[in-house]
């Protein structure tokens, strides 16, 4: 009887799975549950061997075996079918047509300060200068204290900042770099620092974050003529030979005596125009002589060494040689703007 019942059930089961439909997949799951779970046929049948002469059992235990693994094997052979073709199915959807014809990339453009700090870069390390960065979240004391701007000073109100805790501070200056080199450095050495500094304050002219680039030359014979020579040519290369250089007397507590620098507004030669507010020149930046104090407070003897050093905004450079109205065009990452910047 029972012999009957498992050969009955193998062959209609295995028909069963054979007739199974890639279309109706889902009742592999449901003829498994029916064959093999805890009230399923097989699991039934196999509890019927209690009841089978001890000397048959073998025989019937056997084939109990043979008849879960064959319905086993016809339902990995129907599963692994239909997993092909899901893959096929797949595979055939996500078809890449490569003779599609392209939507064109957008070129950029190199950003507008990038490029000036580049062609700065050139033009300095031509004339000797080694190129150092320092950090941007500084030390109070590299920022200020060592540029001669003690704790509670005034003059610290034109650069306030964003302090991170009482003695650390985005750097409101490359200056801060100045400090840190010539504690490091022997004289005579000549660096710029390019890099991003940070003030509060914001309108069409200033950003809260923006660029500058330092450069400081100390040695035995500086003096403000070398100062002003080297100006001079810096800023013909980068903004033309016809460009016209204006020095006028300022102040800086790191600087003694300290200078400001414009220079004639390349989009209106000097004429007058929207950039330059009709004044025909463009205030670009502050150098001068460093101060005695300065050198001493990094350690260098300044009965022996003088220097001088200059601080370019370039976000202001970048604006006056692209003709920018408004620095926030430096800082939205349209890529309309960049595009002209070609
Ligand atoms: N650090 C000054 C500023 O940010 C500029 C400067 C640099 C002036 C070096 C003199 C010498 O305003």
């Amino acid at each position: 009887m029972l012999i009957e019942e498992l050969d009955k059930l193998k062959i209609e089961t295995l028909k069963e799975i054979e007739y199974v439909q890639y279309d109706s997949r889902k009742d592999l799951a449901e003829i498994k549950v029916k064959i093999f779970g805890k009230n399923g046929a097989l699991t039934v049948l196999s509890k019927g061997m209690k009841d089978v002469d001890p000397q048959e059992r073998p025989r019937v235990g056997a084939l109990i075996n043979d008849v879960r693994k064959s319905i086993e094997e016809k339902f990995s052979d129907k599963e692994n079918e239909f997993k092909a073709r899901e893959l096929n199915e797949k595979l055939e959807n996500e078809k890449v047509d490569i003779t599609e014809p392209s939507k064109g990339q957008k070129k950029g453009a190199i950003h507008p300060i990038s490029d000036v700090i580049d062609k700065m870069i050139d033009i300095c390390v031509k004339m000797g200068f080694s190129v150092v960065e320092g950090p941007e979240v500084e030390s109070d004391y590299y920022n200020f204290e060592a540029m001669n701007i003690p704790k509670n000073h005034p003059s610290r109100d034109m650069q306030d900042t964003f302090f991170i805790n009482e003695n650390i501070l985005l750097r409101s200056q490359t200056s801060a770099v100045q400090a840190r080199e010539m504690e490091m450095r022997k004289p005579p050495f000549k660096i710029i620092c390019p890099g991003k500094t940070y003030r509060n304050d914001s309108d069409s002219t200033h950003s809260p974050i923006f660029h500058q680039l330092e450069g400081l030359v100390i040695d035995e014979n500086v003096s403000m003529a070398d100062l002003k020579s080297m100006l001079t040519i810096l800023m013909k290369r980068l903004f033309g030979e016809d460009t016209s250089i204006r020095f006028r007397p300022s102040f800086f507590p790191f600087t003694e005596p300290s200078i400001e620098v414009d220079v004639s507004c390349p989009t209106c030669h000097g004429k007058g125009c929207g950039l330059c507010k009709g004044t025909g020149m463009l205030e670009l930046l502050g150098a001068g002589i460093v101060n005695p104090k300065v050198l001493e407070m990094a350690g260098i003897d300044s009965k022996k060494y003088r220097g001088f050093a200059f601080g370019f905004g370039l976000d202001r450079t970048a604006m006056i040689l692209n003709s920018i109205g408004n620095i926030k065009y430096l800082y939205k990452n349209d890529i309309r703007f960049l595009e002209q910047m070609k």
